[in-house]
């Protein structure tokens, strides 16, 4: 939810903290600040909105010093204001958060009661102020922090600096993600390894919670009894170009156009494209000896999962459900022995998502991270991964990352259903024949790129849209009406077609596009007549169908899109691109954040 980096350097290092900042502005951006310690005097640098502003004010107001933190928000708990911008300061400390803290009106009022003031509205800032009263008590900067953090509830990663401490910061994970990077004579912490990919690729991933001393000789590392433990050193390979925009206006179009070649990879990472089969040794789950498939997820995951569960019954002869990552433990949920449980998340650090996986982690049979991020926490405490393979997703908008975790779903689905013999060795040819063909026919509809940019600036000047699908193009509505809604603040509904003459009809009339998604397969009739429904009452039809479609129910629609034919298995797949496309375009008309859009953080780990 916000991102965090500390720096123990060799050189001036807020130039370096903003350049790592720029890699965690995806986390949220509602302010920035940097606090440095230069010849052991602490001071910081703050503003509200994004990084650039925080470099603008570097520019006109310098901020020496070769030991800092910074951090970039998404606010939680005080508006976006100057005042609640991080580092958070108390005395002789300074302190980055992301997180919550989820017993900080207790210890606000603690520290009122002991005659202490606050000067910003968040939870951070208790932070700061305890660790300030430990040090008024004696204790040294480590110890007063580690006090600090042992009266802390809730989620955080946490960074220290102190004044008078040229060489000493220190560092804390619980419930948010924190990495420890090792450079030649300097020493770094950072929310994710891709912040500290310029100074280096040797990282430490701190566990739930650890604290750590970091010097630049190096980190000490403690668990959360205070115990010494050694974390390994790994080396991650992010290179820059996987990063950079690749000559894209943005990362979402860039990442749009990945899809054939994202698809592709994991195509053959998880099955033989020659013998059409899968790859069984590549799921390490045995579905013969499974009852249900649990999948938990949220936002753009969730409607992947749900397109799965009817590949996981129908081809996968298996019982399967879908729950939010938010409501998942609250419902108290029945988890039989013989259940594979399967937490999807790009970023894999989604705190709704795993909160649910701790939940089922010692009910379920088999607990499997489908994630981006193979080093995440969701895939660090899963007892299996499978990896989606699909590169640092960066816009906001998730868009490479759901095709990718549809196809491995799909692939999934297959295995099922050959380990539990409900399906035969032709029927999964014919499967994997047709996602073979995926990456082609991706292609075909990113070339529509154009006929729906000039719809879109019509969609650009409406109020509402409604999305309409059938069977697993259902999930797939709802996922288009998110896109648009996500960066174009256009208000979307995506709904069960056959729904909808159960109340949202009412809606209709001549100023709502209705976005139908139909291909001609074996819903195709019954999602057309829903569709005359809407067109009798003057709604405006974008009718995104194939070439029979078009042909069969074209006449009279507002606009259409006609995508190539496809097998109806590898549908939710095609036809998200041109729903991607109508959400990405719909926002450049709009004006709007396409990569960042407002209130929106990429990686949620707050609940
Ligand atoms: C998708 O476009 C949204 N940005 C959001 O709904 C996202 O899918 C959700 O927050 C889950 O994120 P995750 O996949 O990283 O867990």
């Amino acid at each position: 939810m916000c991102g965090i980096v500390g720096i123990l350097g060799r050189h001036e290092v807020a130039p370096l903290l903003v350049e790592a900042l720029k890699r965690l502005e995806y986390r949220g951006y509602d302010s920035a600040g940097v606090a440095c310690i230069d010849n052991g005097r602490l001071e910081r640098r703050r503003a509200v909105g994004k990084l650039i502003n925080l470099s603008d004010l570097l520019v006109r107001n310098p901020l020496p010093g070769r030991t800092g933190i910074g951090h970039t928000r998404w606010a939680t708990h005080g508006p976006a204001t100057e005042a609640n911008a991080h580092p958070h300061m108390a005395g002789r400390v300074a302190v980055v958060h992301n997180g919550i803290i989820e017993n900080f009106k207790e210890l606000r009022a603690e520290l009122a009661a002991a005659g202490i003031g606050f000067e910003t509205d968040t939870d951070t800032e208790v932070v700061a102020l305890l660790t300030q009263k430990y040090l008024d008590e004696g204790l040294d900067p480590a110890d007063a922090a580690f006090r600090a953090i042992d009266r802390l509830a809730g989620a955080f990663a946490l960074a220290f600096i102190f004044e008078g401490e040229d060489d000493l910061m220190v560092a804390a994970r619980k419930g948010s993600p924190l990495a420890i990077g090792h450079g030649d004579g300097e020493m770094y912490v950072g929310s994710d390894a891709i912040a500290l990919a310029q100074m280096t690729n040797r990282i430490t991933y701190l566990e739930e919670g650890d604290r750590a001393i970091i010097t630049r000789a190096g980190a000490r590392i403690f668990d959360a009894d205070g115990r010494p433990v050694t974390r390994p050193v790994e080396r991650i390979a992010v290179d820059d170009y996987q990063i950079a925009k690749g000559g894209y206006r943005h990362y979402m179009a860039k990442e749009i156009a990945e899809q054939p070649k994202v698809v592709e990879t994991v195509l053959e990472s998880y099955a033989d494209l020659d013998a059409l089969r899968v790859r069984p040794e590549r799921f390490g789950i045995d579905f013969a000896a499974t009852d249900r498939v649990l999948m938990v997820a949220c936002g753009t995951a969730f409607y992947a999962c749900q397109i799965a569960r009817y590949w996981f019954e129908q081809i996968g002869g298996i019982p399967a459900d879908v729950d939010i990552g938010s409501e998942f433990r609250y419902r108290d949920p029945i988890i039989a022995p013989r259940t594979a449980a399967m937490f999807v998340s790009q970023s894999g650090e989604t705190a709704d998502t795993l909160a649910a996986l701790r939940h089922a982690r010692d009910r379920a049979a088999r607990t499997a991270a489908i994630v981006n991020v193979e080093t995440s926490t969701i895939a660090r405490e899963a007892d299996i991964t499978l990896p989606i393979l699909a590169g640092p997703e960066v816009g906001v908008a998730s868009t490479k990352a759901f095709t990718a975790q549809l196809a491995v779903l799909a692939l999934a689905a297959i295995h099922a259903g050959r380990q539990r013999g409900h399906i035969d060795a032709a029927r999964e040819a014919e499967l994997i024949g047709a996602l073979r063909e995926l990456p082609a026919l991706l292609s075909h509809a990113l070339a529509l790129g154009e006929r729906i940019r000039a719809l879109s600036e019509e969609i650009s000047l409406v109020d509402d849209v409604l999305f309409l699908g059938r069977g697993p193009l259902y999930p797939l509505a709802m996922e288009g009406a998110l896109k648009l809604k996500e960066i174009s603040y256009i208000h979307a509904e995506g709904y069960a077609s056959g729904e909808l003459k159960h109340g949202p009809i009412a809606l209709v009339d001549e100023t709502l596009p209705v976005v139908v998604i139909a291909p001609r397969d074996a819903l195709f009739d019954k999602t057309i007549s829903n569709m005359n429904e809407v067109m009798a009452r003057h709604g405006r039809i974008i009718l995104v169908t194939d070439p029979a479609g078009a042909r069969e129910a074209g006449q009279g629609v507002w606009r259409d899109i006609t995508l190539p034919e496809a097998h109806p298995f590898v549908a939710p797949l095609l036809y998200a691109v041109p729903l991607q496309l109508l959400a990405y375009h719909t926002a450049l008309h709009k004006g709007t954040d396409v990569d960042q859009p407002r209130n929106l953080a990429k990686s949620v780990t707050v609940e």
